[in-house]
């Protein structure tokens, strides 16, 4: 982390010193009256992504499904829901895109399909199925029951009966999204065709969801207990998922993935994971065998709001970078609280700094630009199966899934009609038009982060040094040859000095997530600063 940057910077990917917007498709802008967004709504707001300054976007899935899981339980990997729109609607929207130099990503989600997949209808239809070991298809326990313990990330057991053929089928998510069987040869060939298929229609990479769910230990065996269960977090908690995710054979298809990404030319790869630090850094792969580009890096999303415990876990997750390992951080997505919910509008600025100030890829989630808060979805309106079906346990995802917010017209410019899910309430004031109006909102502070980002070399690629900072403070430089960077954050309401090497009229204010036109060594209440120091 402390040695000098190498010429290699100059010669990094797109992804590298690129920043990814994340677009949920269902809540970006509607075009067809049907209060879902389409590719059509994401095409006309494509100018907005490109002067908000982001590289690359990042599609929810948009494929054929009952939306059960909205689009994580797919019935065609190789097609668009007619929702979405259609196969030249994408095609359209895909060379926009590249017209104004955005990449697009989409959404893979190689670990189940739905249960109204042909795939899994045909698995389904006997015992002698062709298709059978696509799936999981086990007997009940000897004594009754489901064939082991697992239980399902949305809560109960990871098994359904099916009565037709007296078996069980294994589903890690909702019982309307089974697991595919990835230690079967033709399941492997069959999703490398959807890779393909993508592949060969130009996009720029996918982000592949659960990657570390997608293969289990052979004989399935039982998880064991997690003795630190309580009744306030949701059922699948209840065991360790020891033996049915994070398998070594998982190595073997992530690589498999990256080689075939590779042989496009210059594809990202983004695995999305949910382990620990030593764990995660696996899926980067080895030297000979490499994994994703990115395993996202989740830990900004739950990290407690201290000074002290960011510095320490910057620290520490980029000393665990295998050697040529490229960082990425993350801040929101539309399976987490809002941010700004989360910490308040003033610390949500100091957040936005953080996450585009950091060394690595940074994934920016959509509605984060504008500062949406906490939604109160009303019962009647909640959506989410993780929520309806564990109610109370503060699990549900609407909240970070309401519709963009475009200006203070009908239903915020976002359609026509009632929105599928509410807006968030200050809407009126909090959207797109107003905030581009204002020279202090959320929205030019994350435009002129970005725009920073482009003419700073130091924070696209430079390295990265932990400073020694006062109480509540996070204090860092990047360095990249003569362009030196220095940030100061204040994650407390309280004003704060910064800790200067140099006599402080070598420091030049860049950007202040406040009001303020000049540095003055101090850091007001809430403040994050981004400063050009002058080379000794
Ligand atoms: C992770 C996705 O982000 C989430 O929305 C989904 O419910 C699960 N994977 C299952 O596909």
């Amino acid at each position: 982390m402390n040695s000098p940057p190498s010429t290699e910077d100059k010669a990094r990917p797109w992804w590298a010193t690129g920043v990814i917007y994340q677009v949920y498709p269902r809540s970006f802008q509607d075009s067809s009256g049907d209060g879902v967004g389409d590719l059509d709504g994401i095409r006309e707001r494509l100018d907005y992504i490109q002067t908000l300054g982001v590289d690359a976007i990042w599609l929810s899935p948009i494929f054929p499904s009952p939306m059960a899981d909205f689009g994580y339980d797919v019935t065609e990997f190789c097609d668009i829901d007619p929702m979405f729109g259609d196969l030249a609607a994408f095609d359209q929207l895909l060379r926009e895109a590249h017209a104004r130099r955005l990449r697009l990503l989409l959404d893979l989600v190689p670990n189940h399909s739905s249960i109204e997949h042909p795939w899994f209808k045909e698995s389904r239809a006997s015992r002698d199925s062709a298709r059978r070991d696509w799936y999981f298809w086990r007997d009940p326990a000897p004594c009754g029951g489901p064939p082991n313990n697992w239980m399902s990330d949305m809560g109960g057991s990871a098994w359904e009966y099916d009565a037709a053929t007296g078996q069980y089928y294994l589903h890690s998510f909702l019982k309307e999204q089974a697991d595919l069987n990835w230690r079967n040869e033709e399941v492997r060939a069959a999703m490398t065709d959807v890779l393909r298929f993508w592949f060969d229609r130009g996009i720029d990479g996918f982000r592949i969801d659960v990657l570390w769910h997608c293969i289990k230990a052979a004989d399935l065996p039982d998880n064991p207990p997690n003795p630190a269960f309580s009744s306030d977090q949701g059922e699948k908690f209840m065991v360790l998922q020891q033996h049915s995710t994070n398998q070594p054979e998982i190595h073997e298809i992530a690589h498999a993935f990256r080689t075939l990404a590779d042989s496009y030319g210059e594809r990202l790869l983004v695995g999305e994971i949910c382990l620990p630090l030593d764990q995660l850094m696996t899926y980067y792969g080895q030297p000979d065998t490499p994994g994703v580009h990115l395993p996202f890096n989740f830990q900004l999303l739950d990290a407690p709001w201290d000074a002290r415990v960011i510095a320490q876990l910057v620290q520490n997750y980029e000393a665990a970078l295998p050697d040529g390992a490229w960082p990425n951080w993350v801040l929101g997505s539309h399976d987490a609280p809002r941010i700004a919910g989360r910490l308040g509008e003033a610390q949500a600025r100091v957040a936005a700094m953080l996450l585009l100030t950091l060394r690595g890829t940074p994934t920016l989630y959509q509605g984060d630009e504008l500062g949406i808060g906490r939604v109160a979805i009303p019962t009647d309106r909640i959506r989410d199966p993780q929520d309806l079906r564990q109610p109370g346990l503060g699990l549900g995802r609407d909240g970070a899934r309401t519709p963009m917010a475009w200006n203070n017209q009908i239903n915020a410019g976002f359609s026509d009609t009632e929105p599928w899910l509410p807006l968030h309430d200050d809407w009126p004031s909090r959207n797109v038009r107003a905030q581009a109006a204002d020279p202090h909102s959320m929205l030019n502070l994350y435009r002129q982060l970005l725009a920073l980002r482009r003419v700073h070399p130091a924070l696209a690629a430079g390295h990265l040094r932990i400073l020694p900072s006062g109480e509540e403070v996070l204090q860092y430089e990047r360095r990249i040859g003569d362009d030196w960077l220095m940030v100061a954050l204040n994650f407390g309401a309280r004003a704060r000095d910064v800790r200067c090497e140099q006599d402080m009229r070598s420091y030049r204010l860049l950007l202040s997530t406040v009001e303020r036109r000049t540095f003055d060594g101090k850091l007001r209440p809430n403040e994050g600063v981004l400063l050009a120091r002058r080379a000794r």
